[in-house]
């Protein structure tokens, strides 16, 4: 172990100390190197705070003036990448008090504080910087959901075969795999709508646990930053970090969606299938194998999924067990939200990148569609004609068998070949073989008729 260093005089809570800190706790305790993100809602809830003070005769029209002369300055230091931080600078908050002090002296710097907590403080930044960060993402979900409404208007004519366990099913329209996928991140939108507004709460003027002493007018501040509301309890609102925990559980919930959907993409751009092919700009060539083209940003969007989801049950583990109201554990929900949401934000604008430049081949799409799809087809028509869907669907069985007893494809047994299955087929039976039909008679709500997608269409922009 190093030698502990004196007290520094600038150390906030120095007053009751009389030894230092060993240098490795000093590291250890540092939140600077990242929180220092939060200065701008730092400053902005310090002015917010300061404002209050004054309202309440805390603080005099001049020492607020100054305060906020100082903080203008301040602002201006973090923005030109001039601020000098300081060995004590522990937190931003600590390193924005001390420079205030700098620049307008002690006697009035010191003021500043009066009646608030750090805890409130950190609380406070960090919902103010994460109810923006969350209404970026917002945007670039929108954009993504766009981005595949607009491919399923325009490419609505493509019909692919539609899979369950992976194997061919029954045949759909590309329209309908796009909106598949395009309901599910709506839904995600819907959450997040309704995360923002419980992150975009007040906690300010709650004090270290207990509240504040000098009347401080809470809806006022939270008017000026911009709330939605406050926090109703003080110990809750310190010790409260729901709001990133909830944030970190809808970001991984949108990323195993996005996984789900970059899977289906690296299934149908490779060569066996041939759906979709990425542009250069998102994929990736191999070092060795010069033939190959890989679809590195799917399959990164697939691997974040595990990261996100880490963050997530990360700070899940953290919270655990903490006793009531606030403990240094809780400075470790920055990282993590930090890391998340710039990971969320690339990982959104990626996959609107990838879906808006990909190129798709109707003719491999068709060229997949096989007749053994159609087989529900043959029951359909028998239902039609009055038989039960058990022995429709039994009949239907018996005429994939006996296509594949002699090898050859549903489609070409002929009329006589149906009928030694069951009498009741007519020659009208033909038009079973037909993929759009399949698809059009699909015409109920929620299917995958041209009627129905395009429902689907115009309800999901009307969400946007
Ligand atoms: N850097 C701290 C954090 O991120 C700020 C709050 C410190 N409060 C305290 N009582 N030490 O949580």
């Amino acid at each position: 172990m190093s030698a502990p260093k004196a007290v520094g005089e600038n150390m906030l809570w120095g007053g009751r100390f009389t030894e230092g800190l060993d240098p490795l706790m000093v590291q250890y305790n540092q939140s600077l190197p990242y929180d220092r993100i939060f200065w701008q809602q730092d400053i902005q809830g310090s002015i917010a705070f300061a404002r209050a003070n004054m309202r309440s005769g805390i603080l005099t029209e001049h020492e607020f003036g100054e305060i906020q002369r100082g903080f203008a300055q301040i602002a201006e230091e973090w923005r030109t990448n001039t601020f000098v931080v300081k060995e004590n600078d522990e937190d931003i908050h600590t390193a924005n008090e001390r420079r205030l002090g700098e620049i307008i002296g002690k006697e009035i710097a010191g003021k500043l504080h009066t009646g608030r907590s750090r805890n409130e403080q950190i609380a406070t930044d960090m919902r103010l910087w994460l109810r923006d960060e969350l209404r970026k993402l917002e945007g670039y979900l929108i954009e993504l959901i766009k981005v595949a409404t607009a491919r399923a208007t325009n490419e609505i004519d493509y019909i692919m075969p539609g899979y369950t366990h992976l194997q061919k099913a029954q045949p759909v329209r590309w329209s309908q795999w796009l909106l598949s996928h395009a309901v599910a991140f709506a839904t995600e939108l819907q959450r997040l709508r309704e995360v923002i507004k419980r992150v975009n709460r007040s906690p300010l003027g709650t004090g270290a646990l207990a509240g504040n002493p000098f009347h401080i007018d809470r809806d006022a501040m939270a008017r000026e930053l911009g709330f939605d509301g406050l926090l109703p309890n003080s110990m809750n609102a310190v010790a409260d970090r729901d709001f990133a925990l909830e944030t970190m559980q809808w970001g991984s919930s949108l990323m195993v969606k996005i996984s789900r959907w970059a899977e289906d993409l690296i299934i149908y751009s490779s060569l066996e299938f041939g759906f979709v092919r990425l542009a250069d700009a998102y994929s990736t060539g191999s070092s060795l194998m010069p033939q190959k083209k890989n679809a590195d940003s799917l399959e990164l969007l697939r691997g974040k999924c595990g990261r996100t989801f880490g963050q997530m049950a990360g700070l899940m583990m953290t919270i655990k067990g903490l006793p009531t109201t606030y403990n240094k554990d809780l400075q470790e929900s920055v990282e993590p939200l930090l890391d998340h949401i710039k990971t969320v934000g690339d990982s959104l604008q990626i996959a609107t990148g990838v879906l808006s430049t990909l190129t798709v081949n109707p003719d491999k799409m068709a060229a997949a569609l096989a007749p053994e799809m159609l087989a529900t087809e043959f029951a359909d028509y028998l239902v039609r004609k009055g038989v039960p869907f058990r022995e429709a669907h039994h009949i239907s069985g018996r005429v994939v068998a006996l296509a594949e007893k002699n090898g050859v494809p549903m489609d070409t047994l002929s009329l006589e070949q149906l009928q030694s299955v069951d009498s009741r087929f007519g020659s009208d039976v033909q038009k079973c073989l037909d993929y759009e039909r399949a698809v059009e008679l699909k015409d109920a709500a929620g299917g995958t008729s041209k009627r129905a997608v395009r429902e689907q269409i115009d309800l999901l922009n009307s969400m946007l």
